[in-house]
């Protein structure tokens, strides 16, 4: 287990962003969509960090032919999707493991899909229980709920499927195993989760539209999908750790080169807009999802802010959030943000008992957490083995220094962080 200390640095900095890492939600789906053309996929760009690369791994177990060529990996799909002779291990990613369990619930095989001791507590019946309800065979413990899960591929019913909760992760695996079901399914859910499945989808001849109640219709294809051929943009929910960093520290800009500007994706950008940041969005193509730049300038303090809507659009950024509202004027308020509590750790509990460590006040609710603004204090972090508390954190030393406890989980989505963070420091010392 590494520990990081990160040392506060006293002016500001002005940075071009070119090495964020590239978005974890589309690479994972680079990885696993190739797997439904009949011809080879071009992937630019491809996160290489501990997620992603399970999944890739996991997409070779399945019989694709991975060339990796540097700056392009090729994978050219097997005429059959194979039954692989091991568990296929997702490693810590829940999205690995749920858009896995639907793309292979009605594939012809045996599969049993497990992760690191952390994934293994996380609940997967949000996932198998729908799933299940269309004829899946999926079994694991508690019920289905732990993994590692067990799957015997069979055929699957059309379905019309009302989601109990806004996620990104339970809509792809249903619409994945969709695609395999014997006739037209819909789902709906009540507030619109990231959408890259549905687009990267659309972009390989599927049949999917959203309709105008929200429902999305989708038709299981009648001939082989086309290959992708793309670049993947780099992920806003890294590059907002150093959209923070610039937000609190005087003098700062950031530009960030080539992110996802989708919709779904930038709400806390928005937010950090709101609370004063000065932010500039430069759309330059739109390609599968529409790709630009983002600029951050600091504009001075910061204003406390209240969140409580469109929670599934920044959920991912709520902790490196917390930063931000944690030397706002006032107080700030997170709510209906209960997801938080099944992610990477509880990170409603780990902001919480971070923050307190910091000397930041804060209260604590079921969904939520309310933060009074103040000054940090030097303290040591536990990441809880995740990697968005480290690097919420570790933005946080660079106001007053910081002890990072367990970081080799920053390695799981942004294996270059400290790198992009020391660059800051040599500037700004
Ligand atoms: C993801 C969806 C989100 C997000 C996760 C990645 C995805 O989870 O938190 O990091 O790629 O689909 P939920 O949709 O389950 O909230």
């Amino acid at each position: 287990m590494r520990n990081i200390c990160v040392e506060s640095i006293k002016g500001g900095f002005n940075l071009e962003l070119t090495d964020i890492a590239p978005d974890k939600s589309i690479s994972h789906r680079c990885a696993m969509f190739s797997l439904l053309s009949d011809r080879t996929s071009s992937i630019r760009n491809f996160l290489r960090a501990e997620d992603t690369l399970a999944s890739l791994s996991i997409a070779k177990k399945l019989g694709a032919k991975i060339e990796d060529k540097g700056i392009e990996i090729k994978i050219t799909p097997p005429s059959k999707l194979q039954e692989p002779d091991d568990i296929l291990d997702c490693g810590n990613a829940g999205t690995g493991m749920r858009l896995f369990c639907g793309l292979l619930a009605g594939v012809e095989g045996s599969f049993v899909l497990t992760g690191d001791n952390y994934l293994r507590s996380r609940p997967m019946k949000r996932v198998t229980a729908p799933l299940q309800s269309i004829g899946a065979k999926i079994d694991g413990r508690q019920n289905g709920n732990l993994a590692p899960l067990h799957i015997r591929g069979r055929e699957l019913k059309p379905f019309s499927y009302e989601s109990p909760i806004d996620s990104a992760q339970v809509k792809s695996a249903m619409l994945l195993a969709g695609l395999r079901a014997d006739g037209k399914s819909r789902y709906k859910e009540s507030f619109l989760s990231r959408d890259h499945t549905e687009r990267m989808l659309r972009g390989m001849g599927v049949e999917i539209e959203t309709d105008d109640e929200g429902w999305i219709n989708i038709t299981p294809p009648s001939k082989p999908l086309k290959p992708l051929d793309i670049r993947v943009p780099a992920d806003p929910s890294s590059a907002f750790f150093f959209a923070v960093a610039c937000a609190i520290i005087p003098n700062s800009r950031v530009n960030i080169i080539d992110v996802t500007l989708n919709p779904t994706r930038i709400e806390a950008f928005k937010v950090l807009e709101n609370m004063g940041a000065k932010i500039n969005y430069y759309l330059k193509e739109d390609i599968y999802e529409p790709i630009g730049d983002i600029e951050v300038i600091y504009n001075g303090e910061l204003q406390g802010i209240e969140v409580s809507q469109k929670i599934a659009w920044l959920i991912d950024e709520l902790p490196a959030l917390a930063i931000a509202m944690a030397t706002a004027k006032g107080v700030s308020r997170v709510s209906n943000a209960k997801e938080l509590r099944v992610k990477e750790s509880d990170r409603i509990s780990s902001v919480v008992k971070a923050l307190r460590a910091c000397g930041i006040d804060v209260e604590e609710f079921e969904d939520g957490y309310a933060i009074k603004g103040g000054k940090f204090k030097r303290a040591t972090i536990n990441s809880f083995g995740d990697h968005r508390i480290a690097m919420s954190f570790a933005i946080a030393g660079l106001l007053c220094a910081m002890e990072i406890e367990d970081i080799d989980c920053v390695a799981t989505s942004f294996p270059n962080f400290f790198d992009i963070l020391s660059q800051i420091t040599e500037i700004a010392q």
